[in-house]
């Protein structure tokens, strides 16, 4: 079964999908994007997505073309057509992309008076296993996470390369996600993930202002101290937070809970999935499977 994508309309298979060059999400990085992943066919938490897409785009000034129907319908003509294909059942990876769309090469907005949709649809391929049941390693990498002044963190922006340089340390390490300090030298986050630091039972994760990306996953893991009996709140941590933890955890969209038992050279805890993780990953599971009915 193949990737599908749907440019403004036209959906193809992924090797026949194309952004003209003049496209200022090309030339400049200029857009905005949204990860959901759905179960069960249905994407989870799509009207949170839908309301940071908004956000993320009033923040560079992007008008986006549909309402959140408008964006559903498009994400569901391109599933359709994935589904199509004989081979292809179970969940998929939606990544929905706004970009300031094609002109002239300057930066007024006004040069291009049309955006671009891309929605990517492939099949949803979940972590191996062993990530969830032994854990992951993270690298503190050099690669400081933007200041709130410069491309916001708090923009899901298609302006990348920050992120990448992050997590391409973090692979010439040998490490599975690498963790950026803000500005003051505080832990921010990860390259396509949040972070949180369990110590005595109570689970800290940055606040919004050490500068990171208001993640779906972690404003919903957030909600889930009561039902899961632990307190989770917003601390600033440095390095010596993470250093020192009993358990910590990486959260994504579409990596849900991700244990994290080694930090460089540096074992977590008692180097294996701790027992606050593990019961947050399953109050996780029941939360998500009251919310899809
Ligand atoms: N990444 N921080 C960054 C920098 C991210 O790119 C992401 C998501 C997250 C987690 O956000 P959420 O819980 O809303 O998925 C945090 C997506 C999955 C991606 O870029 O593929």
């Amino acid at each position: 079964m193949t990737t599908i994508i749907n440019v403004n309309g036209r959906i193809t298979p992924a090797r026949d999908a194309v952004v003209p060059a003049l496209d200022h999400g090309f030339l400049y990085g200029e857009g905005v994007y949204e990860v959901v992943r759905t179960y069960h066919h249905k994407p989870f938490l799509f009207d949170r997505h839908m309301a940071r897409l908004r956000r993320s785009a009033a923040s560079i000034s992007l008008v986006l073309p549909y309402d959140d129907d408008g964006f559903a319908a498009r994400i569901r003509e391109t599933a359709d057509v994935f589904f199509r294909q004989p081979d292809a059942t179970g969940d998929v990876y939606v990544r929905l992309l706004v970009t300031r769309g094609v002109g002239e090469i300057n930066y007024n907005p006004a040069a291009c008076p049309t955006p671009t949709v891309v929605v990517i649809v492939k099949a949803f391929t979940p972590l191996d296993d062993e990530a969830y049941s032994k854990g992951v390693r993270a690298a503190l990498v050099p690669v400081m996470r933007n200041h709130p002044d410069s491309v916001s963190p708090l923009i899901k922006s298609n302006n990348l390369l920050n992120n990448a340089l992050a997590a391409q340390e973090a692979y010439r390490r040998g490490a599975f996600e690498g963790i950026m300090r803000n500005y003051r030298n505080e832990i921010s986050e990860g390259s396509i993930s949040n972070i949180f630091v369990i110590k005595n039972r109570v689970v800290s994760t940055p606040p919004i202002d050490a500068g990171l990306l208001a993640g779906i996953t972690r404003g919903f893991v957030l909600e889930l101290g009561p039902l899961a009996g632990v307190e989770i709140r917003e601390a600033t941590l440095h390095d010596q937070d993470l250093l020192n933890a009993d358990e910590a955890f990486l959260t994504s969209s579409t990596q849900e809970i991700v244990p994290i038992v080694q930090v460089d050279h540096h074992q977590v805890g008692d180097g294996r999935p701790g027992p606050v993780t593990r019961s947050l990953q399953a109050t996780y599971r029941t939360r998500l499977r009251e919310i899809l009915g």
